[in-house]
């Protein structure tokens, strides 16, 4: 098996999981770091901290290529895939420059804090003729790619109702706190809420309309969301709320009401089929994260030089569209009509 080199840009909570997941994956090798905090970089990443996954501690990087600098980690010749780990606000500076420096790319969610700079990141890929993975881990997730099967093969009929939440403690940890600057961040609609908006994306096409209202510690601010997107035949909504005291668990779950059969992802993650006779069975499922099974598909791609089909660089582009549109509508009260996104 063709070994597939990586360098990790940017070591905080989802740099340390992404680098934490690919020593899971046989056929992948982390051979490089970069963040500007030489803390992390010695190995001491006790200050990593995030909503899930626990606080970080010593880890032993020899044999790890370590750079300050992201431009001298892209000049190294052995990695094939950059994978961005950084605040949103400085993807496109370094996707595009790890793009132009011939680098398949892995890039966390959202691609970009908007449309336009998502845009141009797509553009920079196609240009220098690179691989680019937006990594919305949920559509790879046990459970939720479960449910995108069973909504597309109507194994259990026609959906009637499919309801998603997320709900998180408020989010301090992140370095230098750029996740509570609306500019850098986008806040809850563009950080948290993104993930059920884009897996509601992939399973059931565009809305034709979306209505969605929301709440915030003062009147500039959402750090909570509620949609209700609008297809034939079915009642999809989503809820995403990330403003709750620091002791509330982070949870996500969904219920999909089906003809024949309620489907539920439970808040202790119990994943159930609850049948229309009254039986709650547990759906058997990999019991592994979305993580893995995005960082296994993005390194399989690479490997084997084939685009992913189950995330495009326009989907995630699309996504961030989808929320630009839900924070207009929560912020004017109107439902906004959706002709293409
Ligand atoms: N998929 C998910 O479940 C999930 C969860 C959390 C965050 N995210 C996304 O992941 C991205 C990163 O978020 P995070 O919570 O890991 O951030 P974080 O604040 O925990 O870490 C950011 C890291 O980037 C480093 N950094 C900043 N500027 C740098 C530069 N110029 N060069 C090198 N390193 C630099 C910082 O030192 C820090 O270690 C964001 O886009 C976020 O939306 C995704």
């Amino acid at each position: 098996m063709k070994i597939v080199n990586v360098g990790i840009l940017g070591l905080g909570f989802m740099g340390k999981c992404h680098y934490e997941t690919y020593q899971k994956i046989k056929g992948v090798n982390v051979a490089a770091i970069c963040d500007i905090d030489p803390i992390k970089l010695s190995g001491d990443w006790s200050g990593i901290a995030g909503n899930i996954g626990g606080k970080g501690s010593a880890v032993d990087l020899s044999g790890i290529s370590l750079y300050k600098h992201a431009a001298e980690m892209f000049s190294d010749p052995s990695l094939d895939i950059i994978d961005i780990t950084l605040p949103t606000y400085l993807h496109e500076e370094y996707a595009i420059l790890a793009l132009s420096a011939g680098k398949h790319v892995i890039c966390e969610k959202p691609l970009a804090r908007d449309a336009e700079t998502a845009k141009r990141i797509v553009t920079a890929a196609e240009k220098h003729e690179r691989m680019l993975f937006t990594a919305h881990c949920i559509r790879f997730w046990p459970a939720y790619f479960w449910l995108a099967n069973a909504v597309k093969n109507k194994e259990y009929g026609n959906l009637i109702s499919a309801v998603f939440r997320r709900h998180s403690p408020l989010p301090t940890w992140s370095w230098n706190n750029w996740l509570q600057d609306q500019k850098k961040s986008g806040l809850c609609a563009l950080d948290l809420h993104i993930h059920d908006a884009d897996f509601i994306l992939h399973c059931f096409g565009i809305p034709k309309s979306i209505s969605s209202s929301g709440a915030g510690f003062n009147k500039d601010r959402l750090d909570h969301i509620h949609t209700v997107y609008e297809y034939d035949g079915a009642l999809v909504t989503a809820e995403g709320a990330w403003e709750y005291a620091p002791s509330y668990p982070f949870s996500m779950t969904f219920t999909a009401v089906f003809d024949k059969a309620t489907i539920a992802l439970h808040p202790d993650g119990s994943f159930c089929l609850h049948s229309l006779d009254g039986e709650c069975t547990d759906i058997e499922i990999p019991d592994n994260d979305g993580y893995f099974n995005e960082l296994c598909e993005f390194t399989d791609c690479v490997r084997e030089n084939k685009p992913s089909e189950l995330i495009t660089p326009e989907d995630a582009c699309r996504s961030v569209r989808l929320i630009e549109l839900e924070e207009r509508s929560a912020r004017t009260g109107e439902k906004v009509t959706i002709a293409d996104l």
